[in-house]
């Protein structure tokens, strides 16, 4: 079952812009667990309380649902489609594609490095094509940390739709990687979050779950001052982004991998397809081993080059980190 999706809340304020149009604001989402709706809401909160926009939640809802908590079996089948961002069929959705919004705020998960399967499909349909052509976007993640890749992706499918990418948060949970590794699998397979191992909890935090409310409330003045027009960033100065380029040799490596397996287990069916099983069980194996091993060779050979790789990953942090950046400047202007 999925918990956590809310129902469509499509706001009734109407508000008189300069010009004398309503800024309507478009939010589809998809949350398992509710982690990314409480992070949606959190910034959503200051633009609902200023009564001064029309926005529209969008629930992502696929016609064949994914479960939560998952199986082991189940969470490792559904990685060929997702990598490939194969789209599913999804419910009905009540947008047409001509409606004018003045932003869309996309947030989403990431499965297997790249956008949640339920996410990417939505993006690949044609009315939202249609609706996303030259509109200004803002991207939320909220994921354990590794996002890289997957933006990467969103960018694509962004870029194929023709939509403006203004902004983009990045939420991570900020345990210990090694610790990361165990507690986000067991919340996925129990649906629980702590209480793992005297480990940190799962996710998010809550502080910093809260804290994005500093995002809704510079998108408010953003959107009073038409910002959304511009070229952007509007969120810059907030620490949206704090890329972690020394992932990015893993996430390559993992991306690869979740290709090449991916398109060979297709092979032998769709999701669920029993002549598939045997194979996806192998491939958990293999991908634990490159877990316990590409991982920490990276980050250990990663230690051993840093002084000379010191130069190369800030401009790669810097690339990653764009459009928001990691700057703190307008931190204390939007605190509440
Ligand atoms: C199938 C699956 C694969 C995931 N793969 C990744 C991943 O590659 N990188 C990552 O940082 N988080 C990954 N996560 C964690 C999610 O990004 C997300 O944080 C978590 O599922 C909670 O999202 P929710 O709001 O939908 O409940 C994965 C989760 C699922 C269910």
């Amino acid at each position: 079952m999925n918990k956590g999706n809310p129902a469509v809340q499509a706001g009734t304020d109407v508000h008189q812009e300069s010009g004398g149009r309503r800024k309507r604001v478009l939010v589809p989402l998809y949350s398992q667990s509710g982690q990314l709706t409480r992070v949606t809401e959190q910034i959503l909160a200051p633009l609902r309380e200023s009564g001064a926009f029309e926005i529209h939640v969008e629930p992502i809802r696929p016609a064949r649902p994914h479960p939560f908590p998952w199986s082991i079996l189940r969470f490792f089948d559904t990685f060929p489609e997702t990598a490939l961002m194969v789209p599913e069929a999804l419910e009905p959705g009540t947008l047409s594609g001509s409606e004018p919004f003045d932003l869309v705020i996309l947030p989403y998960q990431v499965w297997f490095l790249a956008p949640s399967r339920p996410v990417s499909s939505w993006l690949q349909l044609p009315e939202i094509r249609r609706l996303l052509a030259g509109k200004p976007v803002v991207t939320v993640v909220a994921c354990r940390n590794m996002w890289l890749m997957a933006h990467d992706k969103l960018k694509a499918l962004l870029t194929q739709a023709g939509a403006r990418l203004l902004d983009h948060v990045a939420l991570i949970d900020r345990g210990p990687m090694a610790a990361t590794f165990i507690t986000t699998p067991m919340w996925m397979f129990t649906g629980r979050r702590d209480g793992w191992f005297g480990l940190p909890a799962a996710g998010v935090s809550e502080a910093d779950i809260q804290a994005s409310r500093r995002f809704g409330l510079a998108l408010r003045d953003a959107l009073h001052a038409d910002r959304e027009r511009g070229p952007g960033p509007l969120l810059h100065g907030l620490a949206a982004v704090d890329a972690n380029p020394r992932l990015l040799p893993s996430e390559r490596a993992g991306t690869r991998s979740f290709f090449l397996w991916g398109r060979l287990i297709r092979c032998f069916g769709p999701p669920g397809a029993l002549a598939r099983q045997p194979l996806v069980l192998f491939y958990i194996l293999f991908l634990a081993t490159l877990i316990l091993t590409v991982v920490p060779l990276s980050s250990l050979l990663q230690a051993l080059l840093r002084p000379m790789l010191a130069a190369r990953l800030r401009a790669h942090k810097a690339a990653l980190d764009a459009p928001s950046g990691s700057g703190t400047e307008r931190i204390a202007l939007y605190e509440s």
